[in-house]
């Protein structure tokens, strides 16, 4: 059945694609170009060469390439309504090399911008594209976007079908409310799945459409999930988990070892939440365990937004990267000549309680480790300040882990303390407790006046203990007119077994934190002006009264990775 459909499918594209619409990238070059010297540039988390960067699109793995496009302003630093899909490619998720732009807001259909959407890889090996369009009338409508030559290994020219849009603005559904479409699932019945966001009378909904062909496409009455009071949903995911293995599944798995997660950002809160739950596409229903609640499961407690997942056929797993935003002024990012980050590429995969998502960086960052200092088995007293040494501290991966001796000391929770953010602004790494604040100063300035502390404590709640996580930036630089809000989340782990490990990558102007080996996941984009480059230090801290011992230390320098390295553009070769 899926053989035939695939067939069908690519015999009606290339009809359909005749009479296409070839894109030109124009060759851009501008006055402010960022200094690979810029402290706040990174080493190993993706940014295009300069100006503006938001959500990445449609990553996937085809022929022997992992394919990166994102949304892009190619003319400044800041968004605009000229937005472009940018493409870089890479071997290995670690070195990027920029190609051409490649799909640019130049016809009706998306001649007010091209926004964020997904690339499916259909039978028959044939990447499609599917993506948002602001129209000439400044309505949001779904395109599709076809490779220009498939046997290019690097897919540098997309072809728009001359038909879009492929889909229109649902009735009752206002202009700028309906983006982001999807990749697809081919369900039993051989018919193309996708859910594009939106919102109506602030209800979040998933719309649902199926088609045979890739071309026609048709909504379900009943959306696949909606929440009232959420406001639009952005950037949807959905794909199956195995609940029996850390593998990744491929987007079109249903069976009954696998569950679906719905992923949603919400453009109110710009945070990504996510459900777990049963999808059947015979009822065409999506019955998640934990209903989305402002409360309720994100992949990332800290800045992380408009995620997109793929699958990885190579290594059989699931990716996740997301856009991380400044926390700077504009006017500092036109002083920079760039905004935005994204997140360095996560494995993802289904706890074993089944009740939430575990993240974990992927293990190609090993390529760049050098200079392993480690140590086991070191007795951390109250009051300890412990510095690493031996790497560079501006460009490290180090894990911590803590393992407790005795947690009867560890202070009650108090009820009234639901919100563990709050909880974290209020007691702030230097304020002493029992167990805990303790974990790692990050980017810290030779005199303390400057650092990111990231760290646990731990708490007591009706006999049970509760793990929380901070990342407090109110300290991460001596600048002024920064975000510098502070993160925090709990983490589902049991200290009287579990170990408390944190393993935190940092790079210039992002630190990414993962505790409990994953099970929750901080990002904070900082900007020292002091704990810059060689003058940024690492320390290892414990400021509760009880000691604690580090089971095990271990902390590499992290090389820069080849990205988006302005030389290698090429704007006319092909
Ligand atoms: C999320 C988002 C998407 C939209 C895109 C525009 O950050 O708002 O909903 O498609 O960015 O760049």
């Amino acid at each position: 059945m899926r053989k035939t459909v695939g067939l069908l499918l690519v015999v009606f594209l290339v009809l359909h694609f005749n009479h296409h619409v070839v894109l030109r990238s124009d060759c851009f070059t501008l006055d402010a170009v960022p200094s690979n010297e810029q402290p706040y540039r990174t080493a190993f988390h993706f940014q295009p060469p300069r100006n503006w960067m938001n959500d990445p699109n449609g990553p996937m793995y085809y022929n022997g390439v992992y394919h990166l496009f994102y949304q892009h302003n190619p003319f400044g630093p800041l968004f605009s309504n000229q937005i472009y899909w940018a493409h870089s490619v890479s071997h290995d998720l670690i070195n990027w090399t920029p190609l051409d732009l490649a799909i640019a807001p130049t016809e009706p259909f998306d001649i007010n911008s091209c926004w964020s959407g997904s690339a499916t890889i259909l039978p028959g090996n044939k990447p499609v594209i599917l993506y948002t369009g602001i129209d000439s009338e400044n309505r949001q409508v779904q395109n599709l976007a076809i490779p220009k030559n498939s046997s290019d290994p690097y897919l540098r020219e997309w072809v728009k079908y001359t038909g879009n849009p492929i889909i229109n603005l649902p009735e009752g559904i206002k202009n700028d409310d309906f983006r982001d479409p999807t990749t697809a699932w081919l369900a039993d019945d051989g018919k193309w799945r996708i859910i594009v966001g939106s919102q109506k009378d602030k209800t979040g909904i998933a719309f649902l459409y199926q088609s045979i062909d890739f071309v026609n496409w048709s909504r379900y009455d009943s959306p696949l999930h909606q929440v009232a009071g959420t406001g639009i949903w952005e950037c949807p995911d959905f794909f199956p988990v195995w609940v029996d293995s850390t593998k990744g599944a491929d987007t079109s798995v249903m069976n009954t070892r696998v569950k679906h997660v719905l992923k949603v950002g919400l453009w109110d809160y710009s945070v990504d939440y996510y459900m777990i739950g049963n999808y059947s596409p015979a009822k065409e229903n999506y019955i998640p365990q934990n209903e989305l609640t402002l409360s309720t499961l994100r992949y990332d407690y800290g800045k992380y937004y408009a995620s997109k997942s793929f699958f990885d056929p190579v290594k059989k797993r699931r990716i996740l990267m997301a856009w991380v935003n400044e926390s700077d002024s504009e006017a500092d990012d036109i002083a920079k000549g760039w905004s935005g980050l994204h997140s360095f590429p996560r494995s993802l995969w289904l706890d074993q309680n089944q009740k939430q998502l575990v993240q974990w960086p992927i293990e190609e960052i090993e390529m760049l480790h050098e200079n392993k200092v480690s140590f086991q088995n070191k007795k951390f007293e109250g009051g300890s300040l412990h510095e690493v040494q031996g790497i560079t501290a501006f460009q490290t991966d180090v894990t911590i882990s803590f393992k407790l001796t005795s947690l009867e000391e560890a202070e009650e929770l108090d009820q009234s303390w639901s919100d563990p953010q709050l909880i974290c602004s209020g007691m702030d790494a230097s304020k002493k407790g029992k167990l805990g604040p303790f974990g790692l100063l990050a980017l810290a300035s030779n005199d303390l006046s400057e650092l990111t502390a990231i760290f646990f404590r731990i708490f007591q709640k009706e006999g049970q203990y509760v793990v929380l996580m901070c990342s407090d930036q109110s300290r991460s630089s001596t600048r002024i007119g920064l975000d510098k809000t502070t993160y925090g989340a709990f983490v589902d782990i049991n200290p009287q077994h579990d170990e408390i490990s944190l393993r935190t990558l940092i790079d210039h102007s992002i630190i990414e934190s993962f505790g409990g080996g994953g099970k929750t996941c901080i990002t904070a984009r900082v900007y020292p002006s002091l704990a810059i480059e060689k003058e940024a230090r690492l320390f290892a801290f414990n400021n509760g009264t009880e000691s604690v011992v580090i089971s095990e230390l271990s902390a590499w320098s992290v090389k820069k990775a080849r990205i988006n390295i302005e030389e290698t553009i090429s704007c006319t070769d092909h």
